[in-house]
């Protein structure tokens, strides 16, 4: 509700205004629930948004999150990927809530279906920037396991290292092996492109439909789930968390790896089973496992951590400064696009 002055002859006349977005005399408030990078803060801020930013570096808690959306009408949240956004959310917001812009490529933590039915745009943070960090940190994960260096260096740091030996701490090499892409999207094409070029690995892929593109530039097979892993060394996933992609890795298909092969985990830790993987890994039917992301997450199964043959790293392959500023100024742009009428850039829903 706003108040407009209108002139009739020398008269002024006050008028109350109602519209839900009342352009003229509200600024717009977006609700950040965690600190971000502050690129895209600032670009809210340059177009005069007021912007609450829950001010603790931790999750909000959802209930407080209901309490705030309930105490102030926002139009905008820019949540991040461990907030759930459910129905009671988006009743809490109310109608003036008109996007809800995720910090993440991934948005699983979102209910699409109740984002619908109360008429509000969800947004991602997909972009070339992410793509390659994440196929930075698998080949990382990749290296690391291979050359054993998370392994090696405990060794080294622990005094054990006492002379150059020549079957001392023997690791395998990567360079001509076959890499199995499980979803040849933004981010495997990335993988595909490095891990092929680079190191002239053979690339077999599962995707809903055959890319055309990895198949001429990086010579890439496609092939079922159950054939990419009797023939990969090392799988890689690259799925988003859907049903259907719950538990795709489980006890049959981890016994279907060969006992050499790692699986390295970047998309979403329920894709796994990953009391299936602790078996699979304490038996040694596989080589190793390179972890990103964990079923119960933050919680990391205590025996993952004991494993020599693991690598855990929390939740950090889209994690360098560059990539988080570019997620930053991206949820801000979608946020923009949605307040002024225009279709984001990002819009899932
Ligand atoms: C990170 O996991 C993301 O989805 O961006």
């Amino acid at each position: 509700m706003g108040v407009l002055f209108v002139i009739k002859g020398n008269l002024i006349f006050p008028q109350v205004h109602h519209t839900k977005h009342n352009e003229r005399f509200m600024p717009k408030r977006i609700f950040v629930t965690r600190p971000i990078p502050d690129q895209g803060l600032k670009l809210l801020k340059k177009k005069r948004y007021e912007v609450d930013i829950y001010p603790k570096d931790q999750a909000i808690p959802h209930k407080e999150l209901l309490k705030r959306l309930k105490a102030k009408r926002y139009d905008a949240l820019l949540s991040i990927l461990t907030d759930k956004i459910d129905e009671a959310v988006f009743k809490a917001a109310g109608d003036q809530l008109n996007v809800v812009a995720n910090f993440a490529v991934g948005f699983n933590n979102i209910d699409l279906e109740a984002a619908k039915r109360h008429h509000v745009i969800v947004t991602n943070t997909p972009g070339p920037e992410i793509n390659e960090s994440v196929a930075e940190h698998v080949i990382a994960l990749m290296f690391a396991l291979a050359h054993r260096i998370v392994e090696t260096d405990d060794y080294a740091r622990a005094g054990l290292y006492k002379g150059w030996g020549p079957q001392l701490l023997l690791g395998t090499d990567i360079t001509g092996k076959t890499l199995g892409i499980v979803g040849m999207g933004n981010i495997g094409m990335q993988l595909a492109h490095r891990m092929h070029d680079g190191f002239n690995m053979k690339i077999v892929y599962t995707s809903l439909e055959p890319n055309m593109e990895a198949e001429q530039k990086y010579g890439a097979k496609h092939m079922s789930l159950t054939q990419l892993l009797k023939t990969a060394d090392i799988v890689s996933l690259h799925v988003p968390l859907l049903e259907s992609t719950h538990h795709l890795i489980g006890k049959k298909e981890l016994a279907l790896m060969k006992n050499t092969a790692f699986l390295i985990n970047t998309s979403r830790g329920p894709v796994v089973d990953e009391a299936a993987l602790v078996q699979a890994l304490k038996q040694k039917s596989i080589g190793g496992a390179g972890l990103d992301v964990y079923e119960f997450e933050p919680r990391i199964h205590p025996t993952l951590k004991k494993l020599k043959n693991v690598i855990t790293t929390p939740h950090t392959a889209s994690a360098t400064v560059a990539t988080r500023q570019a997620m930053s100024r991206r949820a801000a742009e979608n946020i923009i696009a949605a307040l002024s009428n225009k279709k984001p850039a990002n819009q899932i829903v």
